[in-house]
């Protein structure tokens, strides 16, 4: 057994716990206790320690300082996505919803304002970006803009650069793959893929946490995807975090969760019109 791969006290996991809830939201549970050793090993190497539990009392007792525990809870964060993962939601909302939004819409060039509220490495955001551009492509006339916001400044900072990996890009289909991302001549990059500048020029990525009292976004969000976070946080935390985004949706806009969330979201004023994605009264 590596040297850092020692089980957790009860107790280590229990004051760690506390922590990581707070300043993230994300409730772990003792079954979490592998998978925190596992995703705090480099933590523990780099910070010179050989067993993690030194490592966790120092970071408890605030010897490794905030920006440790910035990364600490950072490495917790689970960052899994993909481009059109739920694919049925993104074409919903290119048959369905949009041409209702814009109907619905008296100007002359609406403006439709989007928010990925969990956007990790950006794939969703960026998902979003294209399925709204094909729309305009074939002929819908208005005009876009998303925001990206995730906790972990590591994930903004990769969203914000558009780059992926040839595997990541493989989930986009053939021809939207050609037409928005961009594969680099050189022969040491050529596993690499970034988004054009012209969908980068769309999104805009920034740090946020979702346990703010307060959040730094406009109101009057035409659609929010909350996909795949809530799952991480207690049931009154994501109660708390729905009323909270709903204020920043325009009415008669749209939330959208992940296929497991939808049970867990009630809110006055949020009709649900399918399992997964939310209506705010007009
Ligand atoms: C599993 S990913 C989901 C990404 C994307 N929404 C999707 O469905 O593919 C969850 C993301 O939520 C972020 N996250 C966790 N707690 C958060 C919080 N309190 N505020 C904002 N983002 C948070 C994590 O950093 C992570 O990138």
């Amino acid at each position: 057994m590596p040297a850092t791969h020692s089980a957790l006290t009860h107790d280590i996991h229990d004051r760690f716990r506390a922590p990581i809830l707070k300043q993230s939201g994300i409730s772990l549970s003792q079954a979490k206790t592998s998978m925190i050793e596992q995703r705090l090993r480099r933590r523990v190497v780099e910070n010179g320690f050989s067993k993690i539990e030194h490592y966790l009392s120092a970071l408890l007792s605030g010897k490794l300082g905030a920006p440790e525990m910035d990364m600490a809870v950072d490495m917790i964060t689970t960052n899994t996505t993909s481009f059109f993962r739920e694919k049925q939601h993104f074409d919903y909302l290119s048959d369905v919803l949009l041409p209702k939004m814009l109907a619905e819409r008296r100007t002359p060039l609406p403006r439709l304002k989007f928010w990925s509220a969990a956007s990790s490495e950006g794939a969703e955001a960026f998902t979003l970006a294209m399925v709204l551009a094909e729309a305009q492509r074939h002929g819908k006339r208005f005009d876009w803009a998303i925001l990206g916001t995730d906790l972990s400044s590591r994930m903004v900072a990769k969203a914000r650069k558009g780059i992926y990996n040839a595997d990541q890009i493989d989930q986009i289909a053939p021809e939207l793959r050609q037409r928005y991302t961009m594969v680099s001549t050189a022969p040491e990059q050529a596993h690499l893929a970034r988004i054009v500048p012209e969908l980068r020029a769309k999104v805009q990525f920034k740090q946020m946490n979702l346990m703010a009292p307060s959040y730094p976004v406009d109101h009057g969000i035409d659609v929010i995807f909350l996909r795949n976070v809530l799952i991480y946080f207690r049931l009154e935390d994501r109660q708390k975090v729905v009323e909270h985004l709903m204020h920043h949706i325009r009415p008669g806009g749209y939330l959208f969760v992940g296929h497991s969330e939808g049970m867990s979201v009630q809110c006055a004023g949020l009709e649900q019109i399918k399992s997964t994605i939310l209506r705010k009264t007009p």
